[in-house]
């Protein structure tokens, strides 16, 4: 495999007047305008049911959307059943030929798909036309397109010989077939759980969050376009229970690509630990789930730094993203400042749907969100630990609109420096500048979670000894910079502890663990 080394899709900017942003306007138009009606793919046939689910825009809950038909328990023996069947043929063609079928299906998302992927991202998932850029295009592009570099970096790697003995590794793929359970929150990781299992020879149930619809049908149409074989990858719509409950009793479940909370991923570890004796092999259990990400900030920062990467880490997407900023630790020394210009940055946020392409905050995902998010809210406001700074109204009534919310609050053990909100909430502690080691020992103790974490300093030994000091605290740490927004091949991502497994999205890391080795000596 000798093509070009793959680079990172450029992001689009959707100017004004751009033949971009007018394609992605009818897009968004042509969905607004249909109610689409979304099958489940299995074996390559679209199954429909009578169980139709409506699919709205989280920032207009009243407006229809579409409808996608959910299963039970017989489609997801019938997605295993069509995995099955399809893996001898799937896993005996030749590496570079399953590659090339997500090679076309990266160029067909880069392109024709392009506008209508970003549209569905943007009305189901509520993310504005950047956000949805830099997800649903240019994330979702770049794991196709470097999964095919890094599979071919690992099938490379051999073993050495010896004069009369001929050492080779076989990089098969797992045993039966792979379960991909995914998250609402970023199409690319949707798109990127069944896929990398299935570059690596491995035919997969995929299993999308019901939020996630709209996109993972677009994704699904892009795949099969590109050419992917009936049966490789099968996408069903089913109550995670019911699936779960299916899947990790079969004896040919061969291991499962999560991403979602951590909550979820537990109840699913037991599950597959209660199972354990009914399977052929060990299971892979592949999970990144939540995060409580912290900003650290020394006294040596800059504010304004500072303060953008705090808004912008916290706020994005609603700061849902598990890589979210959700606590952050200032010194008083530079705590005015950093307020001051978070405050103006917030004054100058809009909210609202997101076709109005100025809107920077759009709505959380659903009433269940809402609810979760508008409930810490509320504690916060009632405690004595709490100041409110910023924000703290929401509005439920037309879309699940939260405003970003920033929380000042004089114990650093409080809940919401502790626990994933998954919302807009960004809570802070201001630290006297001598207490700063102590402050390390808290990022690292409170909260049980160690997916992302940035230091913001320009004294160079305390950048080192932060990174030090925090080396478990992170899978992913940032050194002047926001938490959020790793890039594929440049930024391998993941996290331990209760954030998950580690096993870093977007390297070579991640598809290790969707093949079972043979060593094959020869003597001669
Ligand atoms: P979730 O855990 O609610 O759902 C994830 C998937 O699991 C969905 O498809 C859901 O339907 C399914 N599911 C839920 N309960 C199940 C059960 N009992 N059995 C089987 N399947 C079940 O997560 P979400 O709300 O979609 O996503 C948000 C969470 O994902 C946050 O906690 C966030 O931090 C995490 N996340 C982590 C990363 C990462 O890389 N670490 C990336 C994105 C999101
Ligand atoms: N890749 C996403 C980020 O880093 C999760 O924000």
């Amino acid at each position: 495999f000798n093509a070009l080394p793959p680079v990172n899709e450029p992001v689009k900017e959707y100017r004004p007047g751009s033949s971009e942003r007018e394609a992605l306007k009818k897009a968004l138009a042509e969905f607004r305008s249909q109610e689409t009606d979304i099958p489940m793919y299995i074996g390559g046939q679209e199954v429909r049911t009578e169980n139709k689910l409506r699919i709205s825009p989280p920032h207009d809950h009243q407006h229809t959307l579409g409808y996608f038909h959910e299963g039970d328990a017989s489609h997801v023996k019938q997605a295993i059943e069509a995995a099955l069947s399809a893996k001898e043929a799937w896993a005996n063609l030749a590496w570079e030929h399953r590659a090339s079928i997500f090679l076309k299906a990266a160029d067909l998302i880069a392109g024709p798909y392009r506008a209508r992927i970003n549209a569905a991202t943007m009305l189901g998932q509520s993310k504005n036309a950047y956000q949805a850029e830099i997800d649903s295009a240019c994330e979702l592009i770049d794991f196709l397109r470097f999964n095919v570099q890094f599979a071919s970096d690992i099938y490379k790697q051999q073993p050495n010989s010896s004069p009369g003995v001929w050492n080779r590794l076989e990089y098969r793929p797992l045993e039966g077939f792979v379960f991909a359970l995914t998250p609402f929150n970023f199409t690319a990781i949707a798109g990127n759980l069944p896929t990398s299992a299935a570059l690596m020879g491995n035919t997969v149930v995929w299993k999308p969050a019901y939020t996630q619809v709209l996109s993972a049908n677009v994704i699904m149409e892009a795949l099969n376009e590109a050419g992917l074989p009936d049966g490789v990858i099968n996408l069903i719509y089913v109550d995670g229970p019911i699936a779960g409950d299916v899947i990790f009793k079969h004896p040919d479940f061969a291991g499962i690509h999560f991403t979602g909370s951590t909550k979820v991923f537990q109840t699913i570890w037991s599950e597959i630990g209660a199972n354990i004796n009914a399977y052929k092999t060990y299971p892979r259990i592949v999970g990144e789930t939540g995060g409580k990400d912290f900003v650290m900030v020394h006294e040596s920062a800059d504010a304004d730094e500072v303060a953008t990467g705090l808004v912008r880490g916290a706020f994005e997407y609603q700061g849902q993203k598990c890589s979210a900023a959700s606590r952050a630790y200032v010194p008083s020394t530079l705590w005015p400042a950093v307020e001051a210009r978070m405050k103006l940055f917030l004054s100058q946020i809009k909210m609202g749907a997101v076709e109005d392409f100025t809107n920077f905050v759009n709505a959380v995902i659903d009433e269940r969100s809402f609810k979760k998010i508008t409930a810490y809210i509320d504690k916060a406001q009632k405690s004595e630990k709490v100041t409110v700074i910023a924000g703290g109204n929401y509005d439920g009534s037309k879309g699940y609109f939260v405003e970003p919310t920033v929380l000042l609050v004089n114990d650093p053990a409080y809940r919401t420096m502790c626990e994933e909100i998954f919302g807009p909430v960004l809570s802070i502690y201001v630290y006297e500048p001598s207490a700063f080691e102590d402050m390390l020992h808290v990022v690292d103790t409170t909260s049980p979670y160690a997916l992302t974490g940035s230091i913001f300093a320009k004294d160079r030994q305390v950048i080192e000894h932060v990174s030090k000091t925090l080396q478990n605290a992170a899978g992913n740490f940032y050194i002047n910079d926001k938490p959020t927004g790793a890039v594929v091949g440049q930024q391998p991502f993941g996290g331990a502890r209760a954030s998950g497994t580690n096993d870093k999205a977007g390297s070579a890391l991640n598809l290790y663990r969707w093949v079972s080795a043979r060593t094959i000596k020869e003597t001669y």
